[in-house]
């Protein structure tokens, strides 16, 4: 289980980008994170795998917990070793490997022998990869390319999936074949963190959810539940009249309308 209590994540020494931030992912369960530009999505999943420091950011308060361990102060390759592989934002995939050389890349940490059968069983899964497991990855088209990003982090074998905005510039098809994806990787045991803009997407694959909003969790819920509230709709599925404001300003809008009804 991860669980993150209290994080306060500070960028230059200076900049306060998380603030307060407590959030967990049992064991197999899927969770999303939804929150506008700029929250601090990213941010938190750095702080996860290890990757603040190569930011200049540092976490000032607070603890990452994988179960049970504290993961603050790890390096990015011990948490990986540990089970927690990501699929880090605009899929960052190395264009001129091939798919395959790709997906040996992702089990750069593994010292078991299975690494060869591990590649052909995700070219099964992803069959569109297959076909082009010899070809550059920078000639894919993005969905392909979202595709051999998260075969990359499962040639990791991990038990916890952080994925950093999967859907970004896809067409419909495509995120809808994405969420089917981790629907069926998390299906298999491994537990998803889900970042996402798309929340209809997001909440659709996930159980649980939270609403990170300037560095703090505004809001959280089960899925079913932030689906059904009014001021997740209005906001973040585009549902209501009210436009792009900000989440806490939808929020106020409502209770104001609550209050002179
Ligand atoms: N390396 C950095 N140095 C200083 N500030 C940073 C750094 N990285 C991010 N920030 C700032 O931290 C805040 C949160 O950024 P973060 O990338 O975590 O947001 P996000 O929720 O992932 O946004 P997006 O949806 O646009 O990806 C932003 O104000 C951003 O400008
Ligand atoms: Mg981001």
């Amino acid at each position: 289980m991860l669980e993150i209590g209290n994080l306060e994540v500070v960028y230059n020494k200076v900049v306060l980008v998380l603030r307060g931030v407590s959030l967990r992912v049992e064991d197999g369960q899927a969770v999303a994170l939804l929150g506008s530009n700029g929250a601090g999505k990213t941010t938190l999943l750095r702080a996860v795998t290890g990757l603040l420091s190569i930011h200049d950011g540092e976490i000032t308060k607070g603890a990452v917990e994988w179960n049970g361990e504290r993961l603050e102060g790890l390096a990015p390759t011990e948490i990986v070793r540990r089970g927690v592989a990501q699929v880090m934002e605009r899929r960052r995939i190395f264009p001129d490997l091939t798919v395959e050389e790709n997906l040996l890349a992702g089990a750069y940490q593994r010292r078991d022998g299975e690494v060869r059968a591990d590649v052909e069983a995700q070219l099964e899964r992803f069959p569109v990869l297959a076909g082009r497991r010899s070809s550059a990855a920078g000639y894919l088209s993005g969905g392909e390319q979202q595709m051999l990003a998260i075969a990359r982090a499962l040639m990791a074998r991990p038990k916890l999936l952080l994925l950093d905005e999967p859907s970004l510039g896809l067409a419909p098809k495509l995120v809808e074949e994405v969420a089917g994806v981790i629907g069926s990787v998390n299906a298999e045991g491994v537990a998803v963190l889900l970042v996402e803009q798309n929340a209809a997407m997001a909440l659709d694959v996930a159980d649980h959810g939270y609403v990170l909003e300037t560095g703090r969790v505004v809001h959280d819920g089960t899925a079913e539940e932030l689906r059904e509230d009014r001021d997740v709709k209005d906001f973040y599925l585009g549902l209501g009249a009210e436009g792009r404001k900000s989440f806490r300003e939808v929020k106020h809008y409502h209770r104001r309308k609550r209050w002179l009804s």
